[in-house]
């Protein structure tokens, strides 16, 4: 994707999450890959409003060469891309169910999505639960080099979700399942949901490939 297509995408695709209550306020950032560095929403910005001239470029070192100051969350960014060369763009939300999980002492911080739905298994993966720091402390990408690329998506605790994928309306989609896949466990909490069989798992990575 070039750059202008990127902007114009990274834009429209904020805007659309924004419009459907995945993002409030300033809340969120994203980040999509292009040729010669990284395209990133500016800090503070509100992803329903954005300007494609202002959002952040960095360089491939990751230095700031263009628009607004970057998001806080850069780290956890980069920590993706370095560790996942397949990544192509970077979704990070404070969406409600999401972010309700991050909240709750049961969660498996090993395995935060059980496979409810094949989708899920699919668009996202496994999901672990990282330890909380504040919002834009560089121990996030530290963290997240610690899962050597294995995982798609995480979870911060007390604080929300990130997703990648290898490209920005692939990690945007994602994003929206798991926010789906979160309400739909918060939803069946009291009650004991049949979740996918392993064999069914294996099924769906042998034949749509694994997150
Ligand atoms: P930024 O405004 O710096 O992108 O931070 C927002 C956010 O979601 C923090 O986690």
């Amino acid at each position: 994707m070039n750059e202008t297509t990127a902007r114009t995408e990274l834009v429209r695709l904020s805007r659309s999450l924004y419009e459907r209550g995945y993002s409030v306020g300033s809340a969120g950032n994203i980040s999509v890959a292009i040729a010669d560095g990284l395209l990133i929403t500016p800090t503070n910005s509100c992803l329903g409003f954005l300007d494609p001239a202002r959002i952040a470029k960095l360089d491939r070192q990751g230095r700031h060469i263009s628009g607004d100051v970057p998001s806080k969350e850069i780290f956890l960014h980069q920590a993706f891309y370095e560790t996942r060369p397949q990544t192509g763009a970077v979704v990070h939300l404070h969406s409600t169910y999401a972010t309700a999980l991050s909240c709750l002492p049961e969660t498996d911080p090993q395995d935060c999505i059980p496979p409810l739905t094949p989708y899920v298994v699919m668009r996202v993966g496994k999901v672990p639960l990282l330890p909380y720091v504040r919002p834009g402390d560089p121990a996030m990408g530290a963290m997240i080099r610690e899962l050597g690329g294995a995982r798609a998506a995480v979870l911060l605790a007390n604080h929300g979700p990130v997703v990648t994928a290898a490209d920005l309306s692939s990690a945007v989609y994602a994003a929206e399942e798991l926010e789906e896949t979160a309400k739909l466990l918060v939803l069946l909490h009291a009650r004991q949901p049949r979740l996918l069989t392993t064999a069914q798992v294996d099924e769906l990575h042998a034949v749509f490939g694994k997150s």
